[in-house]
Parts: structure tokens; C-alpha cells; sequence
């Protein structure tokens, strides 16, 4: 038996959050409690069909979900008008709700009145979006999510040239000594995790690669261990 609890209390600086979206629709609670020995956080992927063309789950789901899994959420809403919206994730006991630039009219008030329902506020670049006119507003949220692929599909090839934008916002978090996670998501696995690693992510969603194996705890662990490995062996941009 892993004691998780105790290898995150040594190794506090990574997050591992697999993503609902690879997982079986009809047992969503036993898909969560899958990896809660082991996962960080749960990634939820909510989309509307307006924002991007798929359609996933929402706030009745999310509401019922919260009570069949002790994990934390880790919401991403792939959603027009998160302006609107992104509140009733919050009220919903989400540990964090991130929503996409792209989409809010005031991202800053939204960060703040999702910090003031008690959830942590997160910023998502899409794959076409630059990341440097958002670096002054980052103070005001809790984490930044850089995708690694195009929003909307989960089972995509990670696009290693995103990274850069992971290494700009590193930079700047690192000489700004600002407080927020850097998220990466899209096509995160055992062979690319080490590249995001060392680019600077500390927090990875992992869709395909958790629910895609056989055993999605074992693919958890593996994620993690190959991290770590590349934070020993190449040191972490980070520090
Ligand atoms: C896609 C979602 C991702 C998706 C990742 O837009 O935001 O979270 O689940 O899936 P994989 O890990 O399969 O690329
Ligand atoms: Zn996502």
C-alpha cells in the first residue's frame, strides 16, 4: 500500500490530476475513486458546445460527483460566458475553477469573486493564445493552465511547442515570486510529462494516459515517479 499522504508531504511540489473525460460516463464515482488513493486532484472538464464543439458534463453532475469522491476538483470550464457560470462551480465545492481568457469579459473580477465564493482561481490559454499579455494579471489567481493541445478533445497529440509559453510563464512566476500553480493539459503521459517537468509545470492533467491504462492508480503513480525523476535529474526550474 502507497502511502500517498506521506510521499506528497515530502514531495509537496507536484500535482497529479487525471481527467474524467477519458473516463467511463455511466460509472463517473467509481472512476474518481479509482485514483483517489493516489491523484491529487480530479480534473473536471466541462465544455458547452459553444466555446469548443464537444459537450461534457456540468453543474448537476458536478453536484452529485462531489459527494461520491473525497478529491479534490480541479474544474476547467471550456465554456462561453464563464462570466456567468464559473460561481455555481464554486458553490458546488469545487477546490478550484479555471476558465479560459478567451472567453471572460473580466477575468480579474471573475479570479476575485470565485476567490470570494472559496474556491481557487485559474486562468486557461488555449493553444492559439499567446501568454504574455496575461503575465501582469496572474497575482490575481491561484493557478495558470497552459494548454498542450487544442481545447475540446481529450486523446490528442501533446504539442511540445507549447511548452515555451510554460517556460515564459515559469520565468515569470520565478523572478515576479508569485504564488500560483502552472498546470499543463493535453496528451500528458509517461513520455511527455518529463518535458513539461522540466519546462517548468508543477501540476499536469492526464486524461487518456490514467483512464486509458489498465490500471488507472498504477498510471498515476507512474506519472509522478517519471516527474520526479526529471525534477532529480535536471533540476527544476523552479527553484
Ligand atoms: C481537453 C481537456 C483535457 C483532456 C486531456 O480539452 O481539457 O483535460 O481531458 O485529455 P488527454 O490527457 O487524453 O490529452
Ligand atoms: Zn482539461
Amino acid at each position: 500500500m502507497t502511502d500517498r499522504a506521506h510521499s506528497v508531504a515530502a514531495e509537496p511540489d507536484l500535482v497529479i490530476a487525471p481527467s474524467l473525460l477519458a473516463a467511463d460516463f455511466a460509472r463517473l464515482g467509481d472512476e474518481a475513486n479509482a485514483v483517489a488513493a493516489e491523484a491529487d486532484w480530479l480534473h473536471v472538464d466541462v465544455m458547452d458546445n459553444h466555446y469548443v464543439p464537444n459537450l461534457t458534463i456540468g453543474l448537476p453532475v458536478v453536484e452529485s460527483l462531489r459527494k461520491a469522491t473525497p478529491l479534490p476538483f480541479d474544474c476547467h470550464l471550456m465554456i462561453e460566458a464563464p462570466d456567468r457560470w464559473a460561481i455555481g462551480y464554486a458553490e458546488a465545492g469545487a477546490y478550484n475553477v479555471t476558465f479560459h481568457v478567451e472567453t471572460a469579459a473580466d477575468p480579474i473580477g471573475l479570479a476575485r469573486d470565485l476567490r470570494a465564493a472559496g474556491t481557487k482561481a485559474g486562468l486557461a490559454i488555449d493553444r492559439d493564445t499567446p501568454v504574455e499579455p496575461y503575465l501582469e494579471i496572474l497575482p490575481h489567481f491561484d493557478l495558470l493552465l497552459i494548454m498542450t493541445i487544442k481545447a475540446g478533445f481529450g486523446g490528442q497529440a501533446f504539442m511540445p511547442e507549447l511548452l515555451d509559453k510554460v517556460r515564459m510563464a515559469r520565468r515569470h512566476i520565478r523572478s515576479g515570486h508569485l504564488e500560483l500553480r502552472l498546470e499543463v493539459d493535453g496528451g500528458i503521459d509517461d513520455q511527455t510529462i518529463a518535458a513539461a517537468t522540466d519546462a517548468g509545470a508543477d501540476t499536469f492533467v492526464a486524461g487518456t494516459a490514467v483512464y486509458g491504462a489498465g490500471d488507472p492508480a498504477e498510471a498515476v503513480r507512474n506519472l509522478r515517479r517519471t516527474a520526479l525523476h526529471a525534477l532529480a535529474t535536471n533540476g527544476h526550474p523552479l527553484r
